[in-house]
């Protein structure tokens, strides 16, 4: 790569420019060939998909109408018939890929297993027989509550396989957490393990699972089939928990996939807003099978002598598109590693990639910050050397973590893509392109062919160059979400009214800043709404506020983001008690394990303010801006005439 200067007046001028060699063997090849494939999509995106799904999925029948667009809901390739765990697996059992290895999977505690795409199929056609002798059918939703082991994948494909919806659940999440979801899909079945390994200790995902459907809290479901992963005693209750490894050998392996209606629903995942609880994302089969194989080819330039690794978790969008679907679609080599850097082994990661040779390394700023705290001994007492492409996903990279990332594990060789997508989007939406695009440190470049992406005022209107303003996108794709699960008005309120629509013209609002520069390229700020990213994960200040309110001391609560040197952002709950509590240590600390039970540790607070009173307005309104002021230690800017009790801030900041 080569370094260059250009004048654009911003803070970060550097750009970073593929190799003649990357580009030469790339997908696409220079910034000119992306440019003729975004105008083409641009000019007609109805026939730019079109062409992509005949070429690159299977039919078991073709549609009639590419795109059926009734703002804001939309429907792709109606009429067509498709199912995403052929497209995963049976198509490529009869090309000399069918002994390639579909799946390579790293256990925490040292086990190694791999599934070639033969292998693979067999044990999904195994557990898609399953999933019907316990009575799922075509529509009836799945929970998955898994660790990171090739069951998680087999689950998903499985249900795909047989036209059952999945709602994922991360391994993280709470028994509480768990059971909102599954109650709010309905689930028929859950599939989970006795337990799972994270940071050296054994998290008992199956009691967590009879702890969340107990005493008939989600009286749906009839059905818990567990895959043995860490080896404990745990509860089995007869005639509603099987082994895995007891009905595997009884069922067949002979399962052929179920035509699927385009729109038939794939999944749901749930993630967090701004409000309530967090809202059912809602993906169906041939526009997000088809966006997420077009996203992984182009910006993962895959060849068929890759090894690619994606850090994420299933439980995340990233583990579904980028993990599974993605690369399996496109007949892959996908990595899955069960653990995570942690004190005990802080160069795990790099083992992995010396292990297994992999070229394509991605993964989440967060996770590259702890790696620079750690040193860079680490990365460079392994061989590297197979590298050849680097992703980062999540949140924004700043431009120190992306020279390190550039220099140190890419050895100044490899192109970084920064990707900005959402739960919502399905997949990648802005990003360079490794062979093409040139980069710079900080931002995710430019849209994807087919992506109207655009920065916008609360009218809608573009704003200028280098000014802020919120990220939109001005036309419907194949991967978008089609609906919050159970909850249009929702789905229409949040994401298409937030600017209001113009003359039938509706803008998806991402809940992003962003501001484009001269040269088109975007700079992603970070939420604009009351959502908090913590170590690339999205939590909702709305939900953490219902978890500590829910603790018998609390009276009132209101959670902010403070920046943070490695997660991006930390979380600081501003608390105030019932008369009778006393503010101690021990209660701030039992308060930051009441929300971990309560959601997940990935949303304990990691402060806890107690005070008399909150910052609100006349109205009642908490005034966050003002927290996030006092939480991050800055001076209280602004307007505050609006502030009831201004005497409030000033304890506040007495207190901080
Ligand atoms: O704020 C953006 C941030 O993550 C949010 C989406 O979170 P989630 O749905 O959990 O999906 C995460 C994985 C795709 C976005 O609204 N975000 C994601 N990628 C980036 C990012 N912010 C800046 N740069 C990115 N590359």
């Amino acid at each position: 790569m080569s370094e260059s200067t250009i004048e654009s007046g911003l803070q970060e001028k550097r750009v970073f420019y593929p190799s003649a060699e990357f580009s030469s063997q790339a997908q696409v090849k220079s910034l000119d060939e992306y440019q003729q494939l975004y105008d083409r999509a641009q000019a007609d995106p109805q026939t730019f998909w079109a062409e992509l799904a005949e070429q690159e999925l299977h039919w078991f029948q073709p549609w009639h109408t590419v795109l059926d667009w009734q703002p804001p809901f939309a429907q792709w390739f109606v009429g067509g018939q498709t199912n995403v765990s052929y497209n995963c697996l049976d198509r490529h059992l009869t090309t000399w890929r069918r002994n390639k290895a579909a799946l390579i999977w790293e256990g925490e505690p040292g086990d190694s297993r791999t599934l070639t795409y033969a292998q693979l199929h067999r044990e999904v056609c195994q557990f898609a027989n399953a999933l019907k002798q316990l009575g799922v059918g075509k529509g009836d939703v799945v929970g998955i509550y898994m660790p990171m082991i090739p069951e998680a994948a087999i689950a998903m494909l499985a249900c795909a396989r047989i036209g059952a919806p999945h709602s994922v659940v991360f391994g993280g999440f709470s028994a509480e957490a768990v059971r909102d979801r599954l109650a709010d899909g309905k689930a028929k079945l859950v599939v989970t393990a006795d337990g799972g390994w994270r940071k050296d200790a054994i998290v008992p995902l199956k009691t967590q699972v009879d702890r969340a459907i107990a005493d008939g809290a989600v009286p749906t479901v009839e059905n818990v089939l567990v895959v043995r992963r860490t080896g404990q005693d745990i509860d089995m209750q007869p005639g509603r928990d099987h082994w895995w490894h007891d009905l595997q050998p009884t069922v067949s392996a002979d399962c052929p996939a179920e035509p699927m209606d385009s729109e038939d629903v794939l999944f749901v995942l749930y993630t967090s807003g701004s409000t309530g609880k967090p809202k059912g994302v809602v993906h169906t089969t041939a526009g997000y099978n088809l966006y997420a194989h077009m996203t992984t080819k182009w910006i993962f330039d895959l060849q068929d002598t890759d090894v690619y690794w994606c850090t994420a978790d299933v439980g995340w969008i990233t583990g579904h598109s980028y993990i599974v679907y993605g690369p399996l679609s496109n007949g892959a080599t996908s990595v899955m590693y069960e653990g995570a850097p942690r004190p005990s082994n802080p160069g795990c990661f790099w083992d992995v990639v010396e292990k297994y040779g992999v070229t394509i390394f991605y993964t989440a700023p967060t996770a590259i910050r702890a790696f620079i705290k750690m040193g860079s001994d680490l990365p460079q007492a392994r061989d590297l050397s197979s590298l050849r492409l680097l992703g980062t996903v999540g949140e924004p990279i700043n431009p120190e973590a992306w020279m390190w990332y550039h220099t140190v594990i890419g050895k100044e060789r490899c192109p970084i893509v920064d990707t900005w997508w959402q739960t919502e989007t399905g997949g990648v939406m802005i990003t360079p392109l490794p062979g093409a695009t040139p980069t710079k440190p900080g931002s995710a470049t430019r849209p994807l062919p087919g992506i109207l992406a655009d920065v916008v005022d609360l009218d809608g209107n573009s704003v200028p160059d280098n000014e802020g303003g919120y990220l939109v996108v001005r036309h419907p794709w194949p991967g978008m979400m089609r609906t919050v699960y159970g909850d249009p008005d929702r789905f229409r309120r949040t994401y298409w009214e937030h600017i209001p629509p113009k003359d039938g013209r509706y803008l998806y609002f991402a809940g992003d800043g962003a501001r484009r520069d001269e040269d088109g390229y975007f700079w992603v700020m970070g939420r604009v709404d009351d959502v908090i990213n913590v170590a690339g994960h999205r939590l909702g200040t709305m939900e953490i506020e219902s978890a500590l309110v829910s603790h018998p001391a609390v009276a009132e609560a209101a959670v902010v983001g403070r920046p943070d040197e490695v997660k991006g952002n930390e979380i600081v709950a501003f608390v105030t008690l019932e008369s009778d509590q006393e503010p101690t240590e021990e209660l701030a600390k039992a308060l930051k394990k009441h929300v971990g039970q309560e959601i997940g540790a990935i949303a304990r607070p990691g402060d806890i303010r107690f005070s008399d009173a909150l910052p609100k307005t006349r109205s009642g309104k908490i005034m966050r801006r003002l927290l996030r002021s006092i939480a991050s230690g800055q001076e209280v800017s602004g307007d505050t005439s609006t502030l009831e009790d201004r005497s409030v801030l000033d304890k506040l900041r007495g207190g901080a």
